[in-house]
């Protein structure tokens, strides 16, 4: 469903200049609908191809208000309202006059269309009350609004020096204007605007699928399925061949928004963004720069009080928002997964770092010490042992006897003993080293500050033999103590029975 809705906006762009050229169609321009050999126009154009803007008189007049004469003929008939005198009415403003400024002058318009015979929709009209019509020239628009604004920017006024202005049409509910086919035009949530340049029309745009945006003190509106149409010969198209902007122009496409500051309470304007996205690559991020937009709309009161027209067609808001809604729930979804990811990693260096910073304090700050309480190692005997007899049989050899000892941090212990002493079985089991037989008491690793960091208990006389629980059983320091330290020293043995004190001992077993 979506996507052809984009490759549509793909080509229309390209498919436009062509239809222009033809000359036997009923071409109308500024995207006005051909209808039985006539054009309907948008606001503020008229004549038979649409082409004209007005001049003079207001937008309640439709199709019979004066418009700009053309000057020259055939391709070069360019309507110039700066050449034609225009002169806007009392109480209208803005390129073409298109902008209302007061309630009154809505009112006395619609009187006046009122009073005319010339169009049908007016008699239609005339059941509402011409005193509830009020002009809204606050940048949002309840049915059907004008906005006209200088266009400020270095980098085009470089090119043109002139003066440029942008005229456009903001659209929510047509049938919510005053008099539809005169103070509106198009579908619902559409915009059409079109830039002057020194009083002649150099290009018009399109764009439908409109929302609109409120904010405290700003004004949004994003739209869809933009469309820009060069109008050939004029200065930006062409004109002058230097600076011919006609590709860029037709180009033109994708997403369109209209971002407009608060009102200024002293001059009643407000600065707003033009922004599409090879205007936002020329002018940057914010887009086409307008200054000093007027706003105008001419709208009952009834229909302010009734909120206004929708922010957007209902149907394509149901299939957008379905489309988007489904956009949007993959995107959570991913991002709440990215978001875990990233808190779990998070989690997990905090940890790491927080377990190596205790350790290294532990490691800094406690000055860990050694002491063993009741230490006792037996072998069973060589035919208990394969016999796997219960142990504690009388044939058992006890190596070490029920041996308690402390050494502290910073100190140094010497272990002296003769041949076969059981010096080497007593480092190996402070060591946390797997042996074959019964090990009994238990060894610990107090801190100078008299809290037992880990402590590292014996298996129980109970326990099997060979079930050495010294590794397994005490995570965090016992674990790494030995290790750390014992590779530091060439040779435990060695260290604490130096050679000139003792000779070196076979093993026990
Ligand atoms: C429109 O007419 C004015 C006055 O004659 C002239 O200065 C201006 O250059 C014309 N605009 C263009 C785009 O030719
Ligand atoms: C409404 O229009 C009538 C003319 O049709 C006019 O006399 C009257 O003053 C208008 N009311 C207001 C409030 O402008
Ligand atoms: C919008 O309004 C708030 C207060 O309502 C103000 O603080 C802020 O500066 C305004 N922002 C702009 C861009 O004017």
């Amino acid at each position: 469903m979506h996507f052809p809705v984009h490759l549509l906006a793909l080509f229309i762009p390209f498919l436009l200049p062509t239809s222009l050229i033809s000359v036997n169609a009923q071409t109308c321009e500024n995207y006005g609908t051909a209808n039985a050999g006539q054009c309907a126009c948008p606001t503020g154009f008229g004549g038979p191809t649409c082409a004209l803007p007005g001049c003079h008189s207001t937008i309640f007049d439709g199709a019979q208000r004066q418009f700009a004469s053309t000057s020259g003929t055939g391709s070069a008939a360019l309507a110039n309202l700066t050449a034609a005198g225009c002169a806007c009415e009392a109480g209208w403003g803005g390129t073409g006059c298109n902008v209302c400024q007061s309630s009154s002058a809505c009112q006395t318009a619609f009187a006046a269309a009122k009073g005319s015979s010339a169009s049908p929709d007016i008699s239609s009209a005339g059941a509402v009350q011409n005193g509830t019509m009020v002009c809204n020239t606050e940048p949002r628009v309840w049915a059907a609004g004008q906005m006209s604004c200088q266009v400020i920017n270095p980098t085009l006024q470089a090119i043109f020096s002139g003066q440029s202005t942008l005229n456009i049409e903001r659209t929510l509910d047509p049938g919510l204007s005053p008099l539809p086919g005169s103070t509106s035009f198009g579908a619902k949530s559409s915009v059409s605007a079109q830039l002057f340049y020194d009083g002649v029309e150099q290009f018009y745009c399109h764009a439908d699928s409109c929302a609109q945006t409120l904010a405290s003190n700003s004004t949004k509106w994003e739209c869809q399925n933009l469309q820009c149409t060069c109008r050939p010969g004029t200065t930006f198209c062409g004109g002058a061949p230097a600076s011919d902007l006609t590709g860029a122009i037709n180009g033109l496409s994708g997403a369109l928004g209209i971002d407009c500051a608060a009102i200024d309470a002293g001059t009643g304007k407000a600065p707003c963004h033009f922004v599409q996205s090879t205007l936002q690559s020329l002018f940057g991020s914010a887009g086409l720069g307008l200054d000093g937009c007027a706003f105008g709309e001419c709208v009952r009161q009834s229909v302010i009080d009734a909120g206004g027209g929708a922010a957007a067609d209902p149907a394509q808001t149901v299939e957008s928002s379905k489309l988007s809604g489904g956009v949007i729930a993959g995107l959570v979804v991913v991002g709440v997964l990215v978001l875990l990811a990233l808190a779990l990693l998070l989690v997990g260096l905090l940890r790491q770092r927080a377990a190596r910073r205790d350790g290294n304090r532990d490691l800094d700050k406690a000055h860990v010490g050694v002491e063993w309480k009741g230490l006792s190692y037996m072998v069973p005997s060589a035919r208990n042992f394969f016999t796997r007899q219960a142990q504690g049989s009388s044939e058992d050899k006890t190596i070490l006897d029920n041996i308690t000892g402390r050494v502290n941090s910073r100190q140094m212990m010497a272990i002296l003993g003769p041949s076969g002493a059981g010096k080497t079985t007593l480092v190996e089991i402070l060591a946390g080293k797997n042996k074959v037989g019964v090990t009994t008491g238990s060894v610990s690793f107090p801190s100078q500050s008299g809290k037992t960091v880990e402590s590292a208990l014996r298996p129980s006389p109970a326990q099997q033999p060979n079930n050495n629980q010294h590794h397994r059983a005490t995570p965090g320091l016992a674990l790494p103590l030995p290790h750390c330290l014992l590779p530091r020293l060439p040779d435990a043995e060695n260290l604490l029975t130096p050679p000139a004190t003792s000779p070196a001992s076979p093993q026990p077993t």
